[in-house]
């Protein structure tokens, strides 16, 4: 039992592998949060909150006489604004006569097997018997207000899931003008906070910074979760290292506009609130109707890695689904940085035809194979081939190169429409535009309106077609802006405040119906690169293009930041042409190799205008990539070199049985005379051997983890080194 009541204390503590979560119904009915950390057993941890008057903060009127039970100062499960509790509110509610705030209070709970599912919304799902639920109502009852808080508890994989639920039971309409997913109060602690932020070409960069006393809000406005900013943080105490260290670690499942806001209040109390935007949100709750909110994944962990290798597994495992989630993952060619627009029926297939003599499995046609598609200003929204470059067809392309040996994949931006195409002078309003206005242009389209049932209804139809029509194995789904003009004429006045969330509930939704019903297609995710890299996203697409920066030196980064929070296989990551065509920077197509390798493996270059050796090269890296894919995508991943180094990168992976490990390195600035790269690998059995098969020797776990392991001198132009270690079952000889 990973959840349980004490009645006569009223405390429900919810334990996982390394973590406890307490929290306690007062007497007044408030859920009060009691601790979340190192897992303290059922132990009553009600001894340390010691109550105490302070200035200024109020009193619950039942209590107006002590002053010494403020909603201000008591760490609570869930806020509400305009009930004195003055810190970062979760909710905010507004009722029919203008008033607003809400006081929840306890009514009852529930505790259950399995895990909950949230409507329209990804959710973690439980594998059998991993999960347990308690579901914890609480009420205001003045305003008829029900707001039901669900907690998932996966205790062997050390992972808390929480969400809630606001439903009008009274007779009188409600609007929420905020609804956080979660409200995480850690009462004592020196925190630091680290975040993922970025820009289109530079995703997820950490930096951590000891938490103020201020809010910091960390958050996107954007309408998709961006590029800017991740809905991902951490905190963790100031002498946190990747090994050791209290941290905590709370991402959120959904791909639209988002908050996480971090307070540090009057008594150095932490509050973190997450969830959906508040910005332009104005949910209106009709007596009957229920809002949910999307899904937050906490965990718990000692020291960084242990924090990232959590997430991993459980993005893994328990958010990404379908038939290809835990699936090797075919190598491809994406022809975009090879043609971009250029492209034709006899280009595309020479490029085919080489890959697959390389040993290349999947063959994806990007941008510019549909209709009116010449560059990138018309043809959005016309699913259907361009005779002009494709004079057979697509199925006739299609044939050609599944002929090959090879899978075949395809890419939509089903989102989006240009004003320059069919479907925007047969339905102009569709689009997300305000009347009278001039919209703003991204990449010159605009947004299509994903709220509307008969938008999706017709990007089902045409993209059903198009997959059932031809053998696609696989579909890139981009997203290439950001939204803008947010005003759905399928709503009243009263009912835009709607529009943003309801807009990505009806790009669930779409790719909730298109995944169900062709589970052979492995859908990847994409955003002008990672922009809509999140758990979200995830749950539909196990897969998502990284970055639109494809220079692997740039790439170190963007993986290393994405390593925080995402595990290996979901960073789609390719090997591209040098001179690099975002950095024009130059590297060896080795060092290109060890660093896509880190990833869903695959190519976006000129294949045909190779010299041999690098085409000798791609040969020997696709028999690696097979050689180490399950110790990548499902092992261990350590981050062996901080973000500070900025002479060299280093990173392992260990299989999920310990038995091989892989060390990348890549020398980012060499140095000159007798410095070489040293690094002290992890998670390695210190009693256990190991055949370092680059040396032929053999070298205790020991060794290579305390004294470490030195590169041979590497210098030139950004050269890279892998060292493959195997577990010695017998007895060895160290040397
Ligand atoms: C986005 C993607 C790229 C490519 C282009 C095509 O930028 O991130 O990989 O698909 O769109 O227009």
């Amino acid at each position: 039992m990973s959840i349980h009541f004490d009645e006569p204390s009223r405390r429900l503590t919810l334990r996982t592998e390394t973590a406890s979560y307490q929290m306690q119904i007062d007497d007044l009915g408030y859920l009060r949060h009691l601790y979340y950390g190192r897992d303290a057993g059922e132990q009553a941890l009600t001894y340390f909150h010691r109550q105490y008057d302070l200035g200024f903060s109020g009193n619950p009127y039942e209590r107006r006489w002590e002053r010494t039970n403020s909603p201000d100062l008591i760490p609570l499960e869930y806020s509400a604004s305009g009930t004195g509790d003055y810190r970062v509110p979760a909710s905010v509610v507004l009722r029919a006569d203008g008033s607003r705030g809400a006081d929840f209070r306890y009514v009852s709970h529930e505790i259950r097997p399995g895990k909950y599912a949230l409507p329209g919304l990804p959710a973690a799902y439980d594998n059998g018997g991993e999960c347990e639920t308690l579901v914890v109502t609480l009420r205001d009852h003045s305003a008829g207000l029900t707001l039901q808080l669900y907690y998932g508890v996966f205790a062997a994989l050390d992972m808390i899931t929480r969400a809630a639920v606001f439903l009008n039971d009274g007779n009188a309409p409600l609007r929420l003008e905020k609804a956080g997913s979660v409200c995480l109060d850690l009462p004592f602690g020196d925190w630091d906070l680290v975040h993922f932020h970025g820009r289109h070409c530079l995703e997820r960069q950490p930096e951590r910074l000891p938490v103020p006393h201020l809010v910091t809000t960390v958050g996107s406005d954007r309408g998709m979760s961006s590029h800017q900013h991740n809905p991902f943080v951490i905190l963790c105490d100031h002498e946190a290292t990747e090994d050791a260290g209290e941290c905590y670690g709370l991402m959120l499942a959904y791909s639209g506009s988002f908050r996480a806001e971090i307070e540090r209040s009057q008594t150095d109390a932490v509050r973190v609130v997450m969830g959906i935007s508040e910005q332009d949100f104005s949910w209106p709750l009709k007596p009957g109707e229920q809002f949910v909110t999307p899904e937050v994944l906490l965990t718990r962990a000692d020291g960084l890695t242990k924090l990232s290798q959590n997430y991993h597994r459980f993005i893994r495992r328990n958010i990404c689904r379908g038939a290809h989630h835990l699936q090797r993952r075919p190598v491809l060619i994406n022809n975009w940085e090879a043609t971009y627009f250029d492209l034709d029926a006899e280009r595309i297939f020479a490029l085919a035809k080489e890959a697959a003599e390389l040993g290349v499995e999947l063959f994806v046609l990007d941008d510019g194979w549909f209709r009116g598609r010449a560059d990138d200003n018309a043809g959005l929204g016309d699913w259907f081939e361009n005779r002009d470059k494709l004079p057979n067809g697509l199925k006739d392309l299609i044939d050609r190169i599944t002929g090959l040996g090879m899978r075949f994949g395809i890419w939509v931006e089903p989102e989006m429409v240009n004003e320059n195409s069919d479907l925007y002078r047969a339905h102009p309003d569709w689009a997300f535009t305000v009347p009278g206005r001039k919209p703003v242009m991204g990449r010159n389209q605009l947004v299509l309106d994903m709220s509307r049932a008969d938008v999706r209804a017709y990007l089902f139809d045409v993209l059903s077609a198009l997959l059932r029509d031809h053998d696609i194995s696989y579909v890139k789904w981009d997203m290439n802006r950001s939204l803008a003009d947010v005003f759905s004429r399928a709503l009243p006045p009263e009912r835009q405040g709607e529009v943003l969330h309801r807009h990505i509930l009806g790009v669930y939704d779409l790719l909730e119906r298109l995944t169900a019903a062709f589970p052979h297609v492995l859908f990847e995710g994409c955003s002008g690169g990672g922009g809509r890299f999140d758990a979200g996203m995830l749950y539909y697409t196990p897969q998502i293009w990284l970055s639109d920066d494809t220079d692997p030196i740039e790439r170190l980064k963007i993986q290393r930041g994405t390593s925080f929070g995402y595990p290996v296989s979901a960073m789609g990551a390719h090997v591209s042409a040098s001179p690099n065509h975002q950095t024009g920077r130059s590297t060896p197509i080795r060092t290109r190799g060890v660093v896509a390798m880190s990833g869903a493996f695959g190519y976006e270059l000129d294949l045909t205008k190779l010299p041999a050796e690098e085409k000798e090269e791609i040969r020997r890296q696709i028999r690696q990539f097979h050689a180490d894919e399950d110790t990548a995508h499902d092992g261990l991943y350590y981050r062996l070199s901080d973000g500070e180094n900025r002479w060299f990168t280093a990173w392992q992976t260990v299989s999920a049985d310990g038995a091989r490990s892989v060390v990348n390195l890549v020398v980012q600035n060499p140095e000159p005379f007798a410095k070489v790269p040293h690094v002290c690998l992890r998670g390695l059995e210190p009693e256990a051997r190991y055949l370092l098969e680059e040396e032929q020797i053999v070298v205790t776990g020991a060794a290579l983890m305390y004294a470490g392991y030195s590169f041979p001198r590497m210098l030139g132009d950004y050269p890279a080194a892998q060292l493959h270690l195997i577990r010695q079952d017998g007895e060895c000889d160290a040397p």
